[in-house]
């Protein structure tokens, strides 16, 4: 059976631990120099209805450094962009390609592309998650504190796609997750609803201080997402005040670690001032998205 990544949702705990594992084995022999041509041969599509470009050079270079080859899909100059249907795109990607990721809107389309693909389907974002992003900040999560599990993850601001792989991905590593977001930008309710498996290690609440308090990793994304462009100054008045500032370290625990998928809106989600000064975990975290997607390659499409 084909094997696919369309949301962290669909896989075990120990299914996260083995990527993770295989990530860090991969980003081992790369620094020692060691060539790792396991997908020679092999060909990847990357079909792209947003902007990019961490996911887009991450999984180019990933496939190269493989062995293999990457191509690159806008929806502008391909057929996706004239409507033709995404069962067929997956048809056609399949009689070609060995596997295909795409970053799009709807989780629905991730998921009818992988129903009609016979190759694997990676999902590179859509509104509703963010699965490669996630599994790089465990893995860099691990680097930085030795562990996952017992740690608490705050998460400030939009219950977005970030927010929504956050606790499922932190709460299948056996991290206690907080989410300080508005009221009516709360996480997905599927998402709410898959927490109630772990009671007591989520907590969704307004209060920014209480969320972050003894907060072992502070996270941050954008406060108006890819697609929300349109909502940008509403939500500027929304979010005002969701963003990991020093007031927000001091409640956390000393040696709080900080992490944002990027890009950064330095004097939103975020200050300057935090931000320069957690810069080697950020881009250590930007850089995982490298190792990390290469395992989820390797695994799927060797
Ligand atoms: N974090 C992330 O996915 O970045 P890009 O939008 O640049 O790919
Ligand atoms: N929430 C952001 C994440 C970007 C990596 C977005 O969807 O635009």
């Amino acid at each position: 059976m084909k094997k696919d990544l369309l949301k962290l949702l669909d896989l075990s705990s120990q299914d996260i631990l083995t990527i993770l594992d295989t990530a860090d084995q991969l980003k081992a022999m790369k620094k020692a120099g060691i060539q790792h041509p396991f997908l020679a041969g092999k060909t990847l599509a990357m079909i792209f209805e947003k902007s990019s470009t961490r996911t887009r050079v991450s999984f180019e270079t990933g496939m190269y450094q493989l062995g293999g080859n990457a191509i690159y899909l806008s929806d502008k100059d391909s057929q996706i962009g004239r409507n033709e249907p995404v069962e067929d795109t997956a048809r056609v990607l399949s009689r070609f390609c060995d596997g295909i990721m795409i970053r799009t809107f709807a989780q629905e389309e991730v998921e009818t592309l992988a129903k009609y693909a016979s190759i694997p389907v990676i999902n590179g974002l859509t509104d509703f998650c963010h699965p490669c992003q996630v599994l790089a900040d465990l893995m860099t999560i691990r680097e930085h504190k030795g562990k996952l599990a017992g740690l608490k993850l705050c998460y400030i601001g939009d219950g977005n796609n970030m927010a929504n792989s956050l606790i499922v991905g932190g709460l299948k590593c056996g991290m206690t997750v907080s989410i300080a977001c508005p009221d009516a930008y709360r996480p997905d309710p599927a998402v709410l609803d898959f927490a109630q498996q772990y009671p007591g290690m989520l907590q969704c609440t307004p209060d920014i201080l209480a969320a972050a308090k003894d907060a072992d990793v502070l996270y941050t994304d954008v406060w108006a997402s890819m697609g929300q462009e349109g909502e940008s100054s509403q939500r500027k008045l929304v979010f005002e005040g969701y963003q990991i500032n020093d007031a927000v370290m001091a409640a956390a625990h000393p040696g709080a670690m900080v992490q944002h998928c990027l890009p950064a809106h330095r004097g939103e989600e975020i200050t300057a001032a935090v931000f320069e000064s957690h810069a080697d975990e950020i881009f250590d975290e930007a850089e995982n998205r490298l190792h990390a997607q290469k395992a989820v390659l390797y695994l799927l499409m060797k």
